[in-house]
């Protein structure tokens, strides 16, 4: 086999930070290598170094048998190296088009003018590669788009740069599976012309699916690699932590039959937020996790932001302990104060405040907490509740000063789960919770929520990753194109009932 990149003891510190500490890699043509470990790890310090995008302090890299030290990513992107960002990288204010093509756009005559018409071809060739995707109009400003469309933008700009060597960062951590289903013909497509990819990802049952051999980097080391199909899960998994066991989280949902009894905190009753949201009802009780599944784009992140005055054309009545509260002309900080917490699909731009400290960011939804009165904030108090929460979630911060903004992508998530748990809401409003968080914290994630539950909270909670759902919740409800089916107990769902009902779309009973 020959090898297209080979990597030699790369290491990498971010001051008192080690990200990288003597990795070492090979790369084949036509392979698709699977990149795991646990959040902080080092995957996309590492994904970053190969792009050009950061020097890496000692090691050595080739690239087809070439010695390679990409001072910046155009000089990887010139030898054929092209990085799908786990955080999208992408323009807002452009069109998806030219977020596909940027540095890349095909100009008209001698003086370099852009050719929109054949952009838009450009991109829709590319868009067709990747099999039609979710509905996405070339043309659309990605500011615009849904986060998976947006990640589909990610993934169409790095194959419009033919690459040979293609670093995927967690490319489907916002995609449906019909999306990653398209996304795995593409990658066999491509790996079958000989293109390597490198692929990370904190879902096992999708890197077997994929992948043939693997590495897994622990503390910025890489620890332990082979071949996919002769090594367990289990193996997989102690590999990452360093040590063998681990809770299992399927059995956390609690009170055998109890919890679903407690008083109902909040009546939703047939509210709508056009276009996508077009019916749900369900009432949420103490204590409980109710559950919403269904395909992304079917309207769950709607119903969650419309709860939370984040939809400004929501109708319908909601009434919090019977008493109704504002539909149109609610906002965030009245439901804040009517006592709703939410968790944003979307960290970066609706959950943190990148530029802020870890511990600002935890505690800034409750400062009050934190402060002796008068509206002073005081900064012991105030590093203190950080640290409680960087512990029982497992954060990996330098210290609670460090900017959130240089945390790893699952460290941000943990980051904005702690926010939320800090603010001490009564009502809990979650969308996609553990999006990038790794296979051990997970359990952490699923605690943290059983508890708030155990505390007589109430919890919704939207989720793509059916195991967890049946994992944590005592009931739950499926969304289809816009309705809500009726909340059932947990019991009364089959992963196979779930899907029909999400695919089905709506019948009479809804
Ligand atoms: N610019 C930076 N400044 C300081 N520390 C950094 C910076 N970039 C990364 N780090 C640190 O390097 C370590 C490795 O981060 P990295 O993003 O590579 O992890 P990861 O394996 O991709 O994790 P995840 O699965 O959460 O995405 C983390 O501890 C992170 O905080
Ligand atoms: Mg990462």
């Amino acid at each position: 086999m020959t090898s297209v990149l080979e990597i030699r003891d790369v290491a990498k510190r971010f001051g008192a930070t080690t990200a990288l500490d003597g990795v070492d890699l090979t790369l084949h043509a036509g392979e698709v290598h699977a990149l795991i470990g646990e959040n902080g790890a080092g995957k996309s310090t590492l994904m970053n170094v190969l792009a050009g995008a950061v020097r890496p302090d000692r090691g050595a890299m080739q690239v087809d048998g070439r010695p390679y030290a990409p001072a910046a990513p155009g000089d990887a992107r010139r030898r054929g190296v092209a990085l799908i960002h786990q955080e999208l990288c992408l323009c807002p204010h452009l069109s998806a088009a030219e977020n596909m093509l940027l540095g890349l756009e095909p100009t008209r005559g001698r003086g370099g003018w852009v050719d929109g018409s054949a952009a838009r071809r450009r991109a829709l060739t590319l868009l067709e590669h990747f099999g039609g995707g979710p509905a996405l109009d070339p043309d659309e400003r990605v500011a615009d788009l849904p986060l998976a469309a947006q990640q589909v933008v990610e993934i169409c700009r790095a194959l419009a740069a033919d690459a040979r060597i293609l670093l995927m960062d967690e490319p489907t951590s916002s995609l449906q599976r019909e999306d990653v289903d398209r996304l795995f013909a593409l990658i066999r497509q491509l790996a079958a012309r000989g293109i390597a990819v490198i692929y990370i990802s904190h879902f096992l049952e999708e890197v077997r699916e994929i992948a043939g051999r693997y590495t897994i980097l622990r503390d910025g080391r890489s620890v332990d690699r082979g071949s996919i199909t002769g090594t367990s899960n289990d193996q997989l998994i102690a590999h990452m932590v360093g040590r063998a066991a681990l809770t299992p989280w399927s059995a956390l949902r609690s009170g055998e039959g109890e919890r679903h009894e407690g008083n109902v905190i909040l009546t939703v009753h047939d509210v709508a937020a056009p276009p996508v949201l077009k019916h749900a009802s369900f009432e949420l009780r103490r204590g409980e996790v109710l559950g919403i599944a269904g395909l992304m784009g079917s309207g769950r992140s709607e119903l969650v932001r419309a709860l939370f005055g984040l939809e400004p054309r929501a109708s319908g009545r909601i009434a919090l302990h019977g008493r109704q509260l504002a539909v149109p002309g609610a906002s965030p900080a009245r439901r804040v104060a009517q006592g709703l917490g939410y968790l944003s699909e979307d960290r970066r731009r609706e959950g943190l405040a990148l530029a802020l400290s870890v511990a600002d960011n935890l505690t800034a939804t409750r400062f009050s907490a934190c402060s002796p009165g008068w509206g002073w904030l005081d900064l012991d108090r105030q590093r203190v509740a950080a640290r409680g929460w960087i512990d029982t979630l497992h954060i990996r911060a330098a210290t609670p000063a460090q900017p959130v903004r240089t945390l790893s992508g699952g460290n941000q998530q943990k980051v904005a789960i702690g926010r939320l748990l800090h603010q001490d809401a009564e009502v809990l409003l979650l969308d996609e919770p553990t999006r990038g968080i790794d296979v051990g914290s997970r359990a952490q994630i699923y605690e943290a929520i059983a508890r708030c539950a155990a505390q007589g909270k109430a919890v919704l909670m939207v989720s793509s990753y059916l195991p967890e759902l049946f994992g944590l919740c005592n009931r739950l409800a499926v969304m289809s194109r816009g309705r809500l089916s009726p909340a059932r107990l947990i019991e009364q769902w089959t992963p196979e009932t779930v899907l029909a009902t999400a695919i089905g779309g709506a019948r009479e009973e809804f």
